[in-house]
């Protein structure tokens, strides 16, 4: 406990002297900087090698902070009651007298938000008289860390303070909804579509081949950069093989997502696995078939997408 209070009181430190932090997210490590101030946001960007053109979730304690940027609507509130905290991004219209820096949102009317649900990131929150702009704190275009020792991995010693969280539970990015007319899925995480539509009375599906205005879901994303094919029965030499199940007879170059078919269990373990992988030198990366439903989408979309290597 005492050294989460020092480490909160450094991580204040860094942020309020306009540096970059890497925080603890429940879904994946964030790299965050004071979403008010130009110059900090600006420095994830140059650390991340993100396009400017590419917009940043800013991440709130509550209602009350986000009340002064954002324009808040009846199916927002009716998610937030549900949802929040917890991983799910909201796009919603940026009130003409928000603070929130030009280089979050590239100038734009629109503004992605989320309430963090990790307690470290939350009581980091408390102490703070700004919202951070945080994406995932890895290298743009590379796999989203879900640990200290993968924002490590993405940064070396660039990022000046990481406050350790530990694993993060869900291990995928936010689900990202477009609230700002009808609602609409513009990024699969980690709250399964099927729940949303429950709560709103509705039937969004997620629309692969749209151009969708999320424009960091570009083809190639998530990748170990290594190559990596999907719904393979039998790797050949030199792949990795990454299976939903275990099974009875096993190899060096198998790597279990989860015992049973645990589609949340192989989501917390997805992005490690590939990292893994990477780093024992295999020169590629076949995965077998994963259930496409619930959290299984979500995990089917990022190795699509990894894949486009
Ligand atoms: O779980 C998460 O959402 C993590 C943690 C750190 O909160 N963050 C994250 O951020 O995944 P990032 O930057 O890797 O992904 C944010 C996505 C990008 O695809 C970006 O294009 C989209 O959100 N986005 C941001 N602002 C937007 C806006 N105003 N309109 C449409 N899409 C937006
Ligand atoms: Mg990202």
């Amino acid at each position: 406990m005492k050294t989460n209070h020092s480490n909160i009181k450094k991580s204040k430190f860094f942020l309020d002297k306009g540096q970059c932090v890497a925080i603890p997210t429940e879904t994946v490590y964030g790299l965050a900087a004071n979403a008010y101030s130009d110059s900090a946001v600006k420095r994830i960007y140059k650390l991340k090698k993100r396009p400017k053109h590419n917009p940043s979730i800013v991440h709130y304690l509550n209602l009350e902070q986000l009340k002064n940027d954002c324009i808040l609507n009846k199916n927002f509130f009716i998610l937030y009651k549900k949802f929040c905290p917890g991983p799910i991004t909201f796009i919603l219209k940026l009130k003409k007298s928000s603070k929130i820096s030009k280089n979050v949102n590239n100038n734009k009317k629109t503004l992605a938000i989320r309430f963090p649900k990790h307690a470290l990131v939350r009581k980091l929150l408390k102490k703070l008289n700004y919202p951070l702009a945080a994406p995932s704190a890895n290298i743009s275009t590379k796999i989203s860390p879900v640990s200290k020792e993968d924002v490590i991995d993405e940064f070396g010693k660039k990022v000046k303070f990481i406050l350790d969280g530990g694993k993060s539970t869900i291990g995928l990015e936010s689900t990202i909804v477009n609230l700002i007319k009808k609602p609409q899925i513009l990024r699969l995480g980690g709250i399964e579509i099927s729940r949303i539509n429950r709560v709103l009375k509705t039937k969004l599906k997620f629309n692969k081949k749209k151009k969708t205005a999320t424009p960091g879901q570009g083809k190639i994303h998530y990748s170990p950069g290594i190559p990596i094919r999907l719904n393979v029965k039998k790797p050949k030499l030199n792949e990795a093989f990454v299976l939903i199940q275990e099974r009875k007879s096993s190899a060096k170059n198998f790597y279990y997502l989860s015992k049973r078919k645990n589609l949340k269990e192989a989501a917390k373990k997805l992005y490690k696995t590939l990292r893994m992988i990477k780093k024992n030198n295999f020169k590629g990366i076949a995965v077998e078939s994963i259930p496409n439903k619930g959290l299984g989408e979500t995990i089917n979309d990022r190795l699509i997408r990894a894949s486009k290597f």
